[in-house]
C-alpha cells in the first residue's frame, strides 16, 4: 500500500472552538494518511475530537469551530483512476461554502454521518433525496438517476429497491435504513467514505451485517473508507489501519494487527482492556480507563494522557508534549517512553 501516495493527508490540523468561557482544542495538531483502498479506523473515547476532525476534512464545522491550522491534503487524479497525474488541493483552504468544496463533498468524498436522521429529511421520499444527490454530482438526467438509485438500494441488500424509492426513512427499520444511507452515500461513486459511528445505533446482528457490507462494497469500488468509532471490537471487524485520538491528538497508529497484538502507547493499552470479553462472566464488571477526561477548558500541560497513566514520568510527561513519532517500521506513537519520541517542535 506504502509504494502509492495517500489519497488523503491531514496535517497537524487544528480546529478549534472559540467561545467566551474559552477556548476548545476539539483538534489539536492530528496527523494521518489515507491510501486508495484502505479502511482506515479512528478510535477513541467520546469527546477526542474524532467527529470534529472528520467534520473539518468536509468543509461541515459547525461556527463557532474553524480550523486555525495544518493541512488537509486531497490528491485527486484527473482520470479518476488513481493512475495518472494528480493535482493536490489543500481543503482546508477551500471556502468550505464555494462551488469546489461542495463538488468533492457528497461526491469525491461521502459521508454517512453520526446523527441517523441528520441524512434523510423526514418530508421527502428516500427516492427523491437520493435522486436529487446523483442530479446534483453528476451529469445524469432524471430517469438515468432514478437507474442508479436503485441499483446503489439493490447493491447494499435493500429488498423490492423500486418500490422503497416512495418510501419515507421514518417507515423503514432502523437496519433498512442504515442500509438505505449507505446507498445515498455511495450514490456518486466517491473515492473516499468517511463513516462516522455508523453502527451504535443498531442491534449486535445488524450491525455485523453492516460492517460486513461496507467492507464488501469498499472492496467491489476499491474506495477508501475513514470508520469512526469509540469501539475497538468494531474496528478490528472492518480497519486495516488505525488512528487513536485522545483530547483532540493522535496517541498511535499503525496496522491493526500491531496496534491489537502490539500497542506501543499507554493509552492504547487502555482501550484495548476495556474491550468486553467474550468469556467474562456476566456479572464481572466491565473494566474502564481509571480517571477521567479532563474537560476540555482545563486540558493539561505537557502529554494530554499523564493524569491517566500507568507510566507517568514526573517532571517529563508532564512538562513537555511528545510528539508522533516512529517507533517502529510500522507503529507511531506520541510517547516519552520511547527513546526515539521527542518533544513537539511547535510548543
Ligand atoms: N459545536 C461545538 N461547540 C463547542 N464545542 C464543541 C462543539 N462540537 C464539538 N465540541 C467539542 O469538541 C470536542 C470534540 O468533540 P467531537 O464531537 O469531535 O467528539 P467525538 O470524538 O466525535 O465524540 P463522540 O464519540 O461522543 O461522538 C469535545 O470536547 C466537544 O465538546
Ligand atoms: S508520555 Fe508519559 S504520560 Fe504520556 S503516555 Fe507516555 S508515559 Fe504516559
Ligand atoms: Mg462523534
Amino acid at each position: 500500500m506504502n509504494n502509492q501516495q495517500p489519497y488523503l493527508s491531514v496535517r497537524n490540523l487544528q480546529t478549534h472552538f472559540i467561545l467566551d468561557e474559552g477556548v476548545v482544542k476539539a483538534v489539536d495538531g492530528i496527523s494521518f494518511d489515507v491510501y486508495p483502498g484502505q479502511v482506515v479506523g479512528i478510535v477513541g473515547e467520546s469527546g477526542c475530537g474524532k467527529s470534529v476532525a472528520i467534520k473539518s476534512v468536509l468543509g461541515i464545522i459547525e461556527k463557532p469551530g474553524r480550523i486555525v491550522g495544518g493541512e488537509i491534503l486531497l490528491r485527486r487524479h484527473a482520470n479518476g483512476n488513481g493512475h495518472g497525474g494528480a493535482e493536490v488541493i489543500d481543503l482546508a483552504k477551500l471556502d468550505a461554502h464555494g462551488q469546489e468544496m461542495r463538488s468533492i463533498r457528497g461526491a469525491e468524498i461521502a459521508m454517512i454521518p453520526q446523527e441517523p436522521m441528520a441524512s434523510f429529511s423526514p418530508v421527502h421520499t428516500i427516492g427523491n433525496q437520493i435522486v436529487e444527490t446523483i442530479l446534483l454530482h453528476q451529469p445524469v438526467g432524471k430517469q438515468e438517476a432514478e437507474r442508479i438509485a436503485v441499483e446503489r438500494l439493490r447493491e447494499v441488500g435493500v429488498p423490492s429497491p423500486e418500490q422503497r424509492l416512495t418510501a419515507y426513512s421514518w417507515e423503514l427499520s432502523g437496519g433498512l435504513r442504515q442500509r438505505a444511507m449507505i446507498a445515498m452515500a455511495l450514490s456518486c461513486n466517491p473515492r473516499l467514505l468517511i463513516a462516522d459511528e455508523p453502527t451504535t445505533a443498531i442491534d449486535v446482528t445488524t450491525q455485523a451485517q453492516v460492517l460486513n457490507l461496507l467492507r464488501s462494497l469498499q472492496q467491489q469500488h476499491n474506495m477508501s473508507i475513514i470508520f469512526i468509532t469509540h469501539d475497538l471490537g468494531v474496528i478490528a471487524q472492518i480497519a486495516d489501519y488505525v488512528v487513536v485520538m485522545y483530547l483532540g491528538r493522535v496517541m498511535e497508529t499503525g496496522p491493526i494487527d500491531d496496534i491489537f497484538h502490539a500497542p506501543k502507547h499507554p493509552y492504547t493499552r487502555a482501550l484495548l482492556k476495556s474491550i468486553p470479553s467474550i468469556q467474562a462472566k456476566s456479572r464481572t464488571p466491565l473494566p474502564t480507563i481509571e480517571g477521567s477526561i479532563p474537560h476540555p477548558f482545563n486540558r493539561p500541560q505537557g502529554c494530554p494522557f499523564y493524569p491517566r497513566c500507568p507510566d507517568f514520568m514526573p517532571g517529563t510527561c508532564d512538562q513537555r508534549t511528545p510528539g508522533l513519532q516512529p517507533v517502529n517500521e510500522r507503529q507511531s506513537a506520541s510517547c516519552f517512553l520511547y527513546p526515539q519520541v521527542t518533544e513537539e517542535a511547535s510548543r
